[in-house]
C-alpha cells in the first residue's frame, strides 16, 4: 500500500498544499521548524485518526483558524485507489473521518487499512519511558493486524473506566454500604474477566511471534553480540518463572487476583488487576549477560534498541497481513539519522532497501546521496515555511 497524493487545508503551518509522492523513498529536508514533522503527522492521522506525537486536534488547526482538512488518496496491492479524508473543527469538537464516501464511526473498521510505522524521537522514550508507553506503542502495533484485539481492548477499558469511577466515587462520597459495593465491583470484574484473558494471551502470543523479526533487526544493525529480549510482566506471573499459560491459566489466575484484591481496590479507590496495568519488559543479552534496558543501557544501546523494535514492526505487521490485499506498511523516519553514527545510519539504509514506501525527514541534504543507491525511486521535497517545493 502506497499515498499517492496528500492534500492540506489549515492544517498547522500548511495553509493550503498538496503533495505527490512516488511509491518509493520521499526525502523530506529542510531547516527545524518549517513544518517538515508536520506532514509526516498529517499522513498518520489519516492512517490511524491520531497524530502519532500525541498531539490534541485542536493544536494541529492553523493558528487563527477553526478547521483543518486533511485528505489522501491511497493505493493498495492490487492496485485499487481510495481515498481518506479526515478533518477537525474546533469549534464544535467535531472530528469527522471518510474512507471512499463512507463516514466511519466506529474506528476499528478502519484502523488496519493502511498499516503505518512510525519511529520518531518521540520513540526513544520506550526503553526508557513509562508502562503505558510500552503498552500503548504493541496495542497499536497488534491492533494494525488484528480488529479482534482492538475491539477486546476498547470493550476492555471502557468497562475499567466504569469500574474505576464506581471505585473512586465510593472512596470520595462513602455512598454505599460495603456489601453493596462489593457486588457492583465484582459484576464489573466478572464482565472484564473474558476480555483481559483475551487481551493476556494475545500479548504473549505477539512476543513469541515478533522475537523473530528483533533479533533479525538487531543482528543487522550491530551484529550477534547483543540478542535483544521481550518479556510480559503481569501479577499472574506472581510465584512463578513460566512465561506462558494456557488460556486456562490465565483465567483462573486472573480470577483469584481480582478476588483477592477486591477490598484493596475498594480501599484504594482504583483497578490494580489486569493486562491495563501490565508492562513489557526489554532487557538485552550482550555477551551472555542479560541486562535491563531501563536500568543498565547507554544512550547508544537505547536508540539501537528503539530503531529495531520499530523496523521489526514492518516485517511484522506485513506477514500478517499477507493474505490480505492492503499490501505492506508505509514507513514514516522522523528526523531519525540526526540520533545515530554513520555505521548505523548506513546499516539502516541498507535495511529500509526492502521496504515499501518509506517517507524520511531530515535536517541534512546530505543523507539524500547515499538513500538514492538503495532506493529505486526518489523524490525529495524541500521545505520552507509551510510550503514544499519538489527538487
Ligand atoms: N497550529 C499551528 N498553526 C500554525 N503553525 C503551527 C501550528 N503548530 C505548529 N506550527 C508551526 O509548525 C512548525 C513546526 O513544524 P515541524 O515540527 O513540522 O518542523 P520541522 O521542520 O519538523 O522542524 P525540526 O527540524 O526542528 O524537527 C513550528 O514552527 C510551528 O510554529
Ligand atoms: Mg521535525
Amino acid at each position: 500500500m502506497f499515498l499517492d497524493e496528500l492534500h492540506l487545508i489549515n492544517f498547522k503551518n500548511y495553509r493550503n498544499s498538496s503533495f505527490s509522492f512516488n511509491p518509493g523513498l520521499n526525502f523530506i529536508y529542510g531547516e527545524n521548524g518549517n513544518g517538515k514533522t508536520n506532514i509526516l503527522e498529517a499522513i498518520s492521522l489519516l492512517c490511524y485518526s491520531k497524530s502519532f506525537l500525541m498531539n490534541s486536534d485542536s493544536d494541529c488547526v492553523m493558528y487563527g483558524e477553526n478547521r483543518y482538512d486533511i485528505s489522501g488518496g491511497f493505493e493498495n496491492a492490487s492496485g485499487t485507489k481510495s481515498r481518506v479524508k479526515i478533518s477537525y473543527n474546533k469549534d464544535t469538537f467535531t472530528k469527522e473521518l471518510y474512507y471512499g464516501n463512507e463516514k466511519i464511526s466506529r474506528l476499528n473498521e478502519f484502523i488496519g487499512s493502511f498499516p503505518l510505522v512510525v519511529l520518531s524521537p518521540y520513540d526513544l522514550k520506550l526503553t526508557s519511558g513509562t508502562p503505558q508507553d510500552r503498552r500503548r506503542n504493541f496495542d497499536l502495533l497488534i491492533s494494525q493486524v488484528s480488529k479482534v484485539y482492538l475491539s477486546d481492548l476498547r470493550d476492555y477499558n471502557k468497562i475499567i473506566k466504569q469500574k474505576n469511577s464506581l471505585l473512586r466515587e465510593n472512596v470520595l462520597t462513602r455512598r454505599y454500604q460495603p456489601g453493596e459495593v462489593r457486588d457492583m465491583v465484582s459484576v464489573w470484574n466478572s464482565e472484564l474477566l473474558e476480555l483481559a484473558v483475551k487481551i493476556i494471551f494475545r500479548r504473549l502470543d505477539f512476543i513469541e511471534e515478533f522475537r523473530k523479526y528483533v533479533e533479525e533487526c538487531f543482528n543487522i544493525i550491530v551484529g550477534t553480540r547483543y540478542i535483544p529480549v521481550i518479556t510480559y510482566e503481569s501479577d499472574i506471573f506472581e510465584g512463578t518463572t513460566d512465561t506462558r499459560f494456557e488460556a486456562s491459566e490465565i483465567r483462573s489466575r486472573l480470577k483469584n487476583l481480582l478476588e483477592s484484591r477486591l477490598d484493596a481496590e475498594i480501599k484504594r479507590g482504583l483497578s490494580l488487576t489486569g493486562p491495563h496495568r501490565d508492562n513489557y519488559i526489554f532487557s538485552m543479552n550482550k555477551d551472555g549477560t542479560l541486562f535491563d534496558m531501563r536500568t543498565f543501557a547507554s544512550q547508544g544501546e537505547h536508540k539501537t534498541f528503539v530503531v529495531s523494535l520499530k523496523l521489526s514492526e514492518f516485517g511484522y505487521i506485513k506477514e500478517n497481513l499477507q493474505h490480505t490485499n492492503i499490501g505492506d506498511p508505509v514507513l514514516l523516519l522522523d528526523d531519525v539519522f540526526s540520533e545515530l553514527d554513520k555505521t548505523r545510519i548506513a546499516k539502516i539504509s541498507q535495511l529500509i532497501t526492502d521496504f515499501n514506501q518509506v517517507f524520511i525527514t531530515t535536517t541534512d541534504v546530505d543523507h539524500l546521496d547515499v538513500l538514492k543507491q538503495s532506493f529505486r525511486e526518489t523524490k525529495a521535497f524541500n521545505i520552507t515555511n509551510g510550503t514544499a517545493e519538489e527538487k
